[in-house]
């Protein structure tokens, strides 16, 4: 066989390739623990982040399993589901949102009506990561929240403080916004001009706007405003009724309702 015949080099780049196949498989395979760690290690960072809660100088892991505990809600009542009501599918550790929503056991469609997230599908139940103080009472309550901007559903966490109207902190941990643009979600200052608004008012209804420009500040409803990203009318919108969806009766409400009627801060 003559070194540039068809059939050599059919064998030689057959074998390149299976070579190569090989390497990636095992490089993905050997990294796949290693991406999973960091994937959670990012999760617990922004719930961290979302509760205004500094990790910085110490293990992000060791501080969540200090200060946050974990529950599950069922969404459209609200009530707090009892350990012994998990399945593995709905464990905090396990929770899966995307896997929950899109299958028929575990998820539910979302009428158009009342899609305004423009999500389609949710689960049927929610973790919902609340910070606990020293005297073991909940002083701020994270929510995971998503909604669809321009290009992508942006998937983040929002915290109330625990007199249910306040906000703590919002962070997002996967979208497919723009940078520079729409993925100005991410910008630090943005963000934290978050802290201190009223997401709900006193009788829970949903306030929070953020609005197309900046907040007018000698305006009577400035203190529930947040400025929409410039030249990202369409990522702001997203935003704004992601943070209505999910703070309302199709999301948390119910949940809400249940701790404003208990009285939110009982020793737990
Ligand atoms: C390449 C490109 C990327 C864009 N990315 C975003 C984006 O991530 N989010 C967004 O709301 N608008 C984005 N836009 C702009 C939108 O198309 C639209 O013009 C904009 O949302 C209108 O905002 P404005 O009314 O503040 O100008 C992008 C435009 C271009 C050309």
């Amino acid at each position: 066989m003559s070194h540039d015949s068809t059939k050599k080099i059919i064998i030689v780049a057959l074998g390149v390739c299976l070579v190569c196949s090989v390497l990636v498989s095992t490089a993905a395979v050997s990294l796949s623990a290693i991406q999973s760690a960091n994937r959670e290690l990012d999760r617990i960072q922004n719930i961290l982040q979302a509760g205004d809660i500094d990790y910085t100088g110490k293990d992000p892991i060791e501080l969540y399993k200090e200060s946050i505990k974990s529950i599950v809600i069922e969404i459209e009542s609200g009530r707090i589901l009892d350990e012994s009501e998990y399945t593995e599918e709905i464990k905090p550790e396990n929770f899966n949102i995307k896997k929950l929503a899109s299958d028929p056991n575990f998820g539910v469609t979302i009428a158009p009506e009342n899609d305004i997230a423009q999500i389609r599908r949710k689960p049927k139940h929610m973790v919902i990561y609340e910070v606990m103080s020293k005297d073991n009472t909940v002083d701020r309550y994270i929510f995971p929240v998503w909604g669809f901007g321009l290009w992508s559903t942006m998937y983040g966490f929002i915290a109330l403080n625990n007199d249910l109207q306040t906000v703590e902190g919002i962070t997002f941990y996967a979208h497919g916004e723009t940078p520079g643009l729409g993925g100005e979600i991410d910008n630090p200052r943005w963000k934290s001009s978050w802290k201190g608004k009223k997401a709900l008012n006193e009788q829970g209804e949903v306030i929070m706007e953020v609005i197309k420009g900046l907040v007018d500040l000698s305006n009577t409803n400035s203190n529930s405003q947040i400025d929409g990203l410039s030249g990202s009318t369409i990522t702001t919108k997203g935003v704004d009724q992601m943070i209505k969806y999910w703070l309302g009766d199709q999301g948390y409400g119910s949940f809400l309702d249940i701790l404003r009627e208990e009285g939110n801060n009982e020793e737990v």
